[in-house]
């Protein structure tokens, strides 16, 4: 039965250009939203741009140009990024649209009724880099005895008047609700940190600004505009209109919420996020998934160092469908990981190029050179049965484990299945049996090719392009790749179209 499903990834700073961090959660998400597609789930899937704060502010100033400017700028730039990357995202929202402003507004009005925001005063650590507020005993202080944050971001002393949500109020309904809800926060190591961060006790958050002026006002008070935070995390019900009064059926994909993130938000998400929405009586997402971070070649990726990962340059010299495969199968979702140039060209030589790439190419123009184009649909044998029954059956547990964001799991179980389909194809040595037996050799190619259709739908949410490619190999239509194909296609003959290499092999 087709579910209505809700992901997203977070709305990205528009402060600089996307880099590979950006790629990553989006690249991520979108093989979620594809592979729930694929079974027939109705998916909507949110992208966009973070455009308030004074982090954006000070970057205009910088560039000496209105801080709308910037934003434009760079939201074309993200939104550029989500095509070259071939991401299926339904909407890209900007929080400086008059829909998300109506939404973030919506959620203060909530919040303030209910008595959950107050006037007050707040002086302490605040770090624009990463738009937080720190206490002193979260910070740690550098060799010149300045105070920094743990990845090494600046934090200024700041006093000013501002409205205060009552979060202190919400630990233990935090607590209860992570207890009854264990898959609400995963992987499970990090839903620990966050119980143990919760169960230290919460204070107060301070919830709007006074001393610069690039946000959304907050409706009750023109002196005050929202804190960045919370005018972002509204992002997600508002893509969906669920902030509103007059909630349209799109509101229904809310219910079933995933929000993928990196690891250094998740604080925001796991902790701030469900006490707004249970503090303003508004249902929670289901899921927050956090994922690592990644290395460039050892070293953390800072602007400063000068190693900042372009994914434009990469995707230009190695091919898209290759970097979506190497950032989805090289590191373990929800772990850190390595970005080398040598780990991407071993992975694209070998998974790719060898295993992938010569199970398609190395058969199928095979078909061309003896059989005229064409395999004959034939009755198979038990041995031939049961390795394409259980290539369809493994969708069962590919679809459990989407469920649980275990892209490296999903990865590693239809590698194993290329991997079987050649040794099929090997075993049964078709380039002896065309001399001898062309009936045998028939079969061993038409069972080669269902296994090449079951694994092209399989790869399709990690690599689109080339799930298509395959398509056309097969002569099959591309334009609506679903599990409606995994069956065994007992009367069909096959065409094969002219075959090219997939992968190139890097020298
Ligand atoms: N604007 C906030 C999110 C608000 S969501 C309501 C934000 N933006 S961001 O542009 O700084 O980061 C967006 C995503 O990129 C985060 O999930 C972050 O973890 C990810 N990455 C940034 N650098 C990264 C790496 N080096 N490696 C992996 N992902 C990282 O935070």
């Amino acid at each position: 039965m087709s579910k209505k499903i809700y992901v997203t990834t977070p709305i990205y700073y528009v402060n600089d250009k996307p880099h590979i961090g950006h790629a990553y959660t989006s690249v991520a998400t979108d093989f979620l939203a594809r592979y729930h597609r694929i079974i027939g789930n109705d998916v909507r899937f949110q992208t966009g741009t973070d455009e308030h704060g004074l982090k954006i502010q000070k970057a205009a100033e910088k560039e000496d140009i209105k801080p709308i400017d910037l934003c434009d700028k760079n939201s074309t730039k993200f939104r550029e990024l989500s095509k070259i990357l071939n991401i299926s995202n339904n909407d890209f929202i900007r929080t400086t649209e008059d829909r998300h402003i109506k939404g973030a507004q919506f959620l203060w009005n909530k919040l303030y009724e209910n008595d959950q925001i107050y006037l007050d005063e707040y002086t302490g650590w605040y770090s624009v880099s990463d738009e937080t507020f720190y206490n002193e005993k979260d910070l740690i202080k550098d060799e010149k005895g300045n105070f920094k944050t743990i990845t090494g971001g600046n934090v200024e002393w700041i006093s000013e008047k501002s409205y205060f949500f009552r979060l202190s109020n919400w630990s233990d309904k935090l607590l209860e609700y992570y207890k009854n809800n264990p898959d609400f926060i995963m992987p499970a190591s990090k839903r620990k940190e966050v119980v143990s961060f919760v169960s230290s006790g919460l204070r107060d958050l301070s919830v709007s600004r006074t001393s610069f002026n690039w946000g959304i006002k907050t409706p009750n008070d023109n002196a005050h505009i929202m804190y960045v935070w919370l005018d972002a995390l509204t992002c997600y019900p508002n893509g969906v209109n669920y902030l509103s009064d007059e909630k349209e059926d799109v509101s229904d994909y809310w219910e079933n919420t995933t929000h993928i993130v990196g690891k250094d938000i998740l604080r925001h998400h796991a902790v701030y996020w469900p006490a707004f929405l249970m503090a303003a009586n508004l249902t929670l997402p289901k899921r927050i998934f956090a994922h690592g971070w990644w290395t460039n070649e050892g070293n953390k990726i800072s602007k400063s160092l000068g190693n900042v990962i372009d994914p434009i340059e990469i995707i230009d010299k190695y091919g898209l469908d290759q970097f979506r495969y190497f950032m989805l199968r090289e590191v373990p979702f929800g772990n850190d990981g390595d970005f080398s140039i040598k780990a991407l060209e071993g992975r694209i030589n070998s998974d790719l190029a060898n295993d992938l790439g010569n199970l398609c190419q190395r058969s199928l123009s095979m078909v061309n050179k003896h059989l005229g184009n064409k395999i004959k649909c034939v009755s198979l044998d038990k041995e031939e049965l049961e390795i394409l029954n259980s290539a369809i059956e493994l969708n069962k547990n590919l679809s459990d484990m989407v469920m649980n964001q275990n892209i490296t799991d999903y990865i590693k179980s239809v590698w194993d299945l290329i991997n079987n389909s050649n040794k099929y194809f090997n075993a049964n040595e078709p380039w002896k049996k065309v001399k001898v037996d062309l009936d045998e050799f028939n079969k061993i190619l038409f069972t080669t090719a269902e296994l090449i259709k079951i694994i092209a739908i399989y790869i399709f949410p990690i690599m689109p392009s080339t799930s298509k490619k395959i398509f056309n190999f097969l002569n099959l239509e591309d334009s609506n790749i679903n599990s409606e194909y995994l069956k065994i296609e007992e009367f069909n003959d096959y065409k094969i179209n002219s075959i090219e290499a997939l992968f190139p092999r890097i020298t």
